[in-house]
């Protein structure tokens, strides 16, 4: 089992598959960033190369893998890709996150590909804020992925980034919408990185007034399984749907880190906001994934304590596109 410094033990993989977007939300890629382009190099890996990672992954006791990008859906070979991800009995969770606007014409064939969980970008419920926020006017498409992925019986959660000045007035739209919607609704905070910084400090909203807010209106937290995502989840019996929590500025958040992630270039990076990526890129290549289990149980003592973005830190991660959050 692969553990680190601090006793945290890694269940959970986030596999970037692409860096490029389609999308421009503004507090990703702030006026168009890369958008369309990779900001990372072309090349990004194979299938072969993902499945060489995953048996890797596996020996070491990952049990959950996330396909994430960019756009993980601007992939053409993201079926075969699931599938060989698939191929190793040991990922009990296929996951992906994504801006919902392939999921109405894709999410049958991800399902048939061993589909189990899909996260949805949704940062406002109202055609036009979605617009504005997004640089597209495609909330409809995400909705009705949605309904899809719920019909075929997927775990389906919706993410909304929470921002004062975009959509932090709909929050009560938004727990309207999940009284009769069986979606778990994820707040994340909004997270500084190199190219959002004014953005950051006019639009943070802290994550923790969220959660007095929710107690307060008879809201209760769930118990957290070892390779649950970072959310703290809440129920209320009024309510279909649930709500989590993703407060990366919160106390403790990087105590229980249980993931790692990998780039669409092959660089392992030990935290979301890391100095640098470790390019394993021949290793993985050369397809010896005993090899690169051996090599990936070498670079995790590097791995910090936790992020530093209190002190305004954000590493090498200039937006989470290139990452995949
Ligand atoms: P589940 O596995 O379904 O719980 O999903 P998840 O929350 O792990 O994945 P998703 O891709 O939906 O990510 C939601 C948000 O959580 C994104 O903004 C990510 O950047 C953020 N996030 C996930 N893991 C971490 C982490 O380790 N650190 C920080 N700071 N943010 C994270
Ligand atoms: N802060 C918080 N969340 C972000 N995401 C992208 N950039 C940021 C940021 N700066 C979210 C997206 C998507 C998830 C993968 O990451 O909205 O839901
Ligand atoms: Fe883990 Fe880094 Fe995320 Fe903290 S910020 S939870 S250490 S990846």
């Amino acid at each position: 089992m692969l553990q680190d410094n601090f006793g945290r033990r890694f269940y959970y993989l986030r596999l970037s598959v692409t860096d490029i977007c389609n999308y421009r939300c503004n507090y990703c890629l702030p006026e168009g960033i890369g958008c369309g382009r990779s900001l990372e190099g072309e090349n990004p890996l194979s299938v072969a190369e993902v499945g060489t990672l995953v048996r890797a992954f596996a020996s070491l006791g990952t049990e959950k893998v996330r396909l994430t990008g960019g756009e993980p859906s601007l992939r053409k070979d993201l079926v075969p890709m699931l599938e060989a991800v698939r191929a190793s009995d040991k990922i009990r969770r296929l996951a992906i996150t994504t801006n919902g606007y392939r999921l109405p014409s894709q999410i049958d064939d991800w399902h048939r590909a061993g589909l189990d969980q899909v996260n949805v970008s949704i940062d406002s419920l109202d055609p036009a804020q979605f617009h504005h926020i997004t640089g597209h006017d495609r909330l409809d498409k995400a909705l009705a992925g949605l309904d899809r992925a719920l019909a075929l019986g997927i775990d389906t959660k919706v993410n909304a980034v929470l921002m004062r000045k975009y959509n932090l007035a709909e929050l009560d739209n938004f727990l309207a919408w999940i009284r009769e919607t069986p979606v778990t609704l994820r707040f994340i905070e909004l997270m500084r990185t190199g190219d959002n910084r004014d953005f950051f400090v006019s639009n943070h909203v802290s994550g923790d007034d969220i959660e007095t807010l929710l107690l307060r209106e008879g809201w209760e937290q769930v118990i957290r399984t070892r390779d649950a995502g970072p959310a703290r989840e809440y129920f209320h019996a009024d309510y279909a749907g649930r709500i989590g929590l993703i407060t990366p500025y919160g106390k403790d958040f990087c105590a229980s880190c249980n993931r790692l992630r990998i780039s669409a270039q092959g660089k392992l990076h030990l935290c979301l906001f890391a100095d640098q990526g470790f390019d394993m890129r021949e290793i993985i290549a050369a397809g010896d994934s005993e090899a690169l289990a051996a090599h990936i149980r070498e670079l995790i003592v590097d791995k910090t304590a936790g992020h530093q973005l209190h002190e305004g830190f954000t590493g090498a991660t200039r937006n989470l596109a290139m990452l995949g959050g």
